[in-house]
């Protein structure tokens, strides 16, 4: 059976422009590339889900404009469950400037609709929530959205994932509500003291080409990177958290989920975009099996 994967947050357009050098305060330089793409971390999260093969609900808002359309549009595309997903008068889209130079990205996000994924928003839908087997959350959306989804989760025994990105401030009873919790390297610095050590069990921390920490038996693991040509790391957060939740979903035990995850990850900055690249489940095998290969 599909595993029921559902993810609470933002949506947005993904405007990128692509440069050799970054300009300094008051320089126009020229760039090499633009495109639009649709991203959003909650967005990219709710299609990786889809393309490993996952039933996926998607709880957002768009605005009442072009890119709201198309954002959601492309969301059904990628069989996505957009029932939970309302447009919004008067509000633009959720708006991500994204400047990508070789080895490095910068990202202005401006939240418009996404602002409206109240609390209240989310209770009115909160059946789709009670009926998932995992729920992944960012942090694109309001606070008290995410205290409730914290809350209501823990309450009803649904297993969630909080990616804590952006980084954001939460009161520590709100981080010991969570079955994971995967920053990345900058944010587990940010949000985590030594002294928070009772969440180690929960904390998964992915941290780029050095691959992924996390610990099981009170003893700290790591999962490796995989070698691939990196052409947009934009995204891969996103499609490691979707992959996760239905690894998890489908109860692989948690350092093959984590592997699945980082595969999945891998494939995904292989291509321009957050979501181009993201990988079905039979590429992440494949990629597993290629590694494993060369280590035997
Ligand atoms: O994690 C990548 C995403 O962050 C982008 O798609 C962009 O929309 C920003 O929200
Ligand atoms: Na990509």
């Amino acid at each position: 059976m599909r595993p029921k994967v559902t993810i609470v947050g933002s949506i947005n357009m993904d405007l990128l422009t692509s440069t050799d050098q970054f300009p300094s305060q008051g320089e126009t330089i020229r760039g090499t590339d633009f495109q639009t793409a649709p991203g959003g971390k909650g967005a990219n999260q709710a299609v990786a889900a889809a393309r490993l093969g996952a039933d996926v609900q998607m709880i957002g808002c768009v605005g009442a404009d072009s890119f709201g359309e198309e954002l959601k549009g492309h969301l059904k595309n990628e069989s996505v469950d957009t029932t939970h997903i309302q447009t919004i008068e008067h509000e633009p889209s959720g708006l991500a400037n994204i400047i990508l130079s070789e080895k490095d990205n910068r990202i202005i996000i401006i939240p418009g609709a996404n602002g409206h994924v109240t609390p209240e928003y989310v209770e009115a839908r909160k059946d789709a929530i009670l009926s998932s087997d995992y729920v992944v959350i960012q942090f694109e959306i309001p606070k008290q959205t995410i205290e409730y989804c914290i809350d209501l989760c823990h309450q009803h025994d649904i297993p969630l994932i909080i990616n804590p990105a952006p980084a954001m401030e939460l009161d520590t009873s709100y981080w010991e509500k969570a079955t994971y919790i995967t920053p990345n390297d900058t944010e587990a610095s940010q949000l985590f003291s030594d002294e928070m050590h009772h969440l180690n069990e929960k904390l998964i921390i992915t941290m780029g080409a050095e691959g992924v920490q996390f610990s099981e038996n009170l003893e700290e693991k790591m999962v490796s990177s995989h070698e691939v040509e990196v052409v947009d790391t934009t995204g891969a957060g996103d499609t490691f958290n979707g992959a996760l939740a239905v690894a998890l979903a489908e109860k692989l035990d948690l350092k093959e989920a984590i592997a699945f995850a980082n595969a999945a990850a891998a494939l995904s900055i292989t291509k321009l975009g957050a979501q181009q690249g993201m990988p079905t489940k039979k590429e992440v095998f494949e990629l597993l099996t290629k590694t494993k290969d060369k280590k035997d």
